[in-house]
């Protein structure tokens, strides 16, 4: 029998795919009544995550946010989704919570204050989604600093990751927390301890002042497929996100995994997880109507403005007849959705357009009855070994057909609600124990063992 899918949800704290239409509810995406509404509705489904994705970018064109963003709505505006998270795990129990933290951006120490102390508030359901940070162009100008180019941002991340790592798992021991009022000690001297980290990009000798979470160490998800992007992820990451054609998933999945097992980790217990766009309904006539109402919210400047938000480049300035110039590849801006646009069946400029304009960067959608889409789903995981979806919200911005219509069907077949026992975000994803597997680098970092 098939293996059950991992499922998480995909969220930012802005607008969301086809905000225009009438019944869309991100533009609610300041109102934390309906962060919690959407919590509650994925804790009682069942799946296993909501993923927030961040970063502080937006498209830039010209040197500046052309007119097209603000007015279309085009990865603009978004909020801090680290403000939500501790409000919908009061009001969840089980659901893990995935959020994104940019390398770039965040200092090591900041980001294992950060996690460490949601950690703690979920009850060890938290996951980070290490990125380098798409809109990096927006970023570095939001920022007032010169642009980091792209392969350097991966080394950057690397150091970082190191960083955190062994704030997390080097500074307290477990057992060291002791809060004996009587003896009057809080933790024991003997196992707190400042780490020492001289990396090429980062200098600490500090303690982390959080006491570990249930998990110490949040759940590693990587996202950015570039080449270096993979490399990071073979290293440091429990689960990853892709999106792309079934070849190029293929082949990423692939590569991510050989390159763990060379780095002397299991490859094959990596999560490889998929994004998927589920346009489902009752019948297929209705699905293919939905898909065709969300396809006409987007314009082709807007997805001309999708595009260079990921990548810095301008589609609406070159010639719509031509594949992109393979220069284009060497981009300081993100990378994946440049590289899976070249080679030699490469697609046209106004191809690329129209691929953006109907599925951004999700790749190609699953439309359909229940049966439809699952059949259609199974046969991706089949062929690229991933392991499941983060799947996209519908053309409400949030998941009521994917809970109401698919989520029924993956339990009619086996496919969902078997989520592995234990407390943590990490023994339910993974089936290992709450803390990182001794064969990740992070786990070398640890003192004592003895409660692992
Ligand atoms: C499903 C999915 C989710 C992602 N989430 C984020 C995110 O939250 N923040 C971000 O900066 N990049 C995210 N990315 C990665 C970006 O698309 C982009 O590839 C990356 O930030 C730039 O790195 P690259 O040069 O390796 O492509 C995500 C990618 C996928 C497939």
């Amino acid at each position: 029998m098939a293996e059950p899918w991992k499922i998480g949800m995909f969220q930012c704290a802005g607008l969301m795919g086809s905000w225009k239409l009438p019944e869309n509810r991100s533009t609610q995406f300041l109102d934390l009544g309906h962060w919690i509404r959407m919590a509650q509705q994925l804790e009682d489904a069942g799946v296993d995550f909501l993923f927030f994705a961040d970063d502080y970018g937006y498209p830039v064109v010209d040197d500046g946010i052309p007119a097209t963003a603000i007015r279309g709505g085009v990865q603009f505006p978004k909020g801090d989704p680290t403000m939500i998270l501790p409000a919908v795990a009061a009001v969840t129990s089980r659901l893990g919570l995935v959020t994104t933290l940019s390398t770039q951006v965040e200092l090591p120490a900041m980001v294992a204050r950060k996690m460490s102390t949601l950690d703690n508030l979920t009850g060890g359901r938290i996951g980070w989604n290490i990125v380098t940070g798409a809109g990096q162009n927006a970023s570095a100008r939001l920022f007032g600093r010169a642009l980091t180019d792209h392969d350097k941002r991966y080394e950057i991340a690397d150091d970082h990751v190191d960083l955190s790592l062994k704030l997390w798992e080097g500074c307290w021991d477990d057992g060291a927390l002791l809060g004996d009022r009587e003896g009057g000690v809080y933790a024991d001297p003997e196992g707190v301890r400042e780490i020492a980290h001289e990396g090429p990009h980062f200098r600490s000798n500090g303690v982390l002042q959080v006491p570990p979470g249930p998990q110490r160490t949040p759940v590693l998800f990587q996202a950015g497929a570039s080449a270096p992007g993979r490399a990071l992820a073979a290293k440091y990451a429990e689960a990853v996100f892709l999106a792309a054609e079934v070849d190029a998933l293929t082949a990423q999945i692939a590569d991510i995994r050989r390159l763990a097992d060379a780095n002397g980790r299991d490859g094959s217990a990596i999560s490889c997880l998929i994004a998927g766009t589920f346009v489902v309904a009752e019948t297929t006539e209705e699905a293919e109507r939905i898909r065709a109402r969300q396809t006409a919210t987007k314009s082709l400047d807007d997805a001309a403005a999708q595009y260079a938000f990921f990548t810095g480049l301008d589609l609406s300035k070159m010639d719509p007849d031509r594949p992109l110039d393979p220069s284009a590849g060497l981009t300081q801006t993100g990378r994946t959705n440049v590289e899976r646009f070249l080679g030699p069946d490469a697609p046209t400029v106004r191809e690329i357009l129209e691929e953006f304009q109907a599925n951004s960067v999700m790749g190609k959608p699953f439309v359909g009855t229940p049966a439809e889409v699952v059949d259609q789903a199974a046969e991706v995981l089949a062929r690229t070994g991933a392991n499941g979806f983060l799947v996209q919200p519908d053309h409400t911005g949030t998941f009521d057909s994917f809970v109401e219509l698919v989520m029924p069907e993956l339990r009619r077949r086996g496919l969902a609600g078997h989520q592995e026992e234990g407390e943590t975000l990490r023994e339910r994803l993974t089936g290992g124990s709450a803390h990182l597997a001794p064969s990740h680098p992070g786990a070398a970092y640890r003192r004592t063992t003895a409660l692992v």
